[in-house]
């Protein structure tokens, strides 16, 4: 509930341009690591180690993708990894907060699938809380669907679901 002393909001400003161009994709870069983890933090609740970043981003260098602004500063990243003979998981995937809902994601997911399947694989998987109703519309989007309940899965006890696509 609103305050009654507190002013109106101000109606939303209309961009002189036009829209935002399309954020440039491009791939990991180790001094990405301060933004990342930043945008990992307040989206996911997680805290990883930088180490971890710089490792699993060895392992499948074009597999983790990272959305930037005109500053080239990240406002979003998919990382996928590669632990099942012919699968990719997507193991993080976060958009800053004040990026969403204007196409991010999607072109990160689009380039992720596109370079799946370039890599011949057949199924790509992930998992997400059961509580993520947003994550879980836009990934239905995508055309995966929910292929188990993993119980207790999240540090917290949350529930997950594991979900999939074929390719
Ligand atoms: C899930 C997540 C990565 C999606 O990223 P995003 O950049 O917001 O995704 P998009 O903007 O491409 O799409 C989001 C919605 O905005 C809509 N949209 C897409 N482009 C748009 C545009 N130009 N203008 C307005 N809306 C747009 C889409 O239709 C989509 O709707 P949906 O709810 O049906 O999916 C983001 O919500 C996020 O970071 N969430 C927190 C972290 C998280 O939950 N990660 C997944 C953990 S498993």
């Amino acid at each position: 509930m609103r305050c009654i002393a507190e002013p109106a909001a101000a109606p939303p400003a209309v961009p002189a341009e036009g829209p935002a161009p399309p954020p440039l994709l491009r791939g990991f870069r180790p001094t990405d690591v301060p933004a990342i983890g930043a945008i990992v933090a307040e989206a996911l609740r997680e805290h990883y180690d930088p180490s971890l970043y710089l490792s699993l981003s060895s392992e499948w260098p074009s597999g983790f993708l990272v959305a930037a602004d005109e500053r080239d500063a990240p406002i979003g990243f998919l990382l996928g990894v590669s632990q099942v003979a012919g699968e990719a998981r997507v193991l993080m995937f976060a958009v800053d907060r004040g990026s969403r809902g204007t196409g991010v994601g999607t072109r990160l997911m689009e380039t992720f699938l596109e370079r799946c399947r370039h890599r011949g694989f057949r199924r790509v998987t992930l998992e997400v809380r059961v509580s993520n109703a947003t994550a879980i519309r836009f990934y239905s989007r995508f055309r995966y669907s929910v292929t188990d309940l993993l119980r207790a899965y999240y540090s917290d006890g949350e529930n997950g679901y594991h979900m999939a696509r074929e390719l």
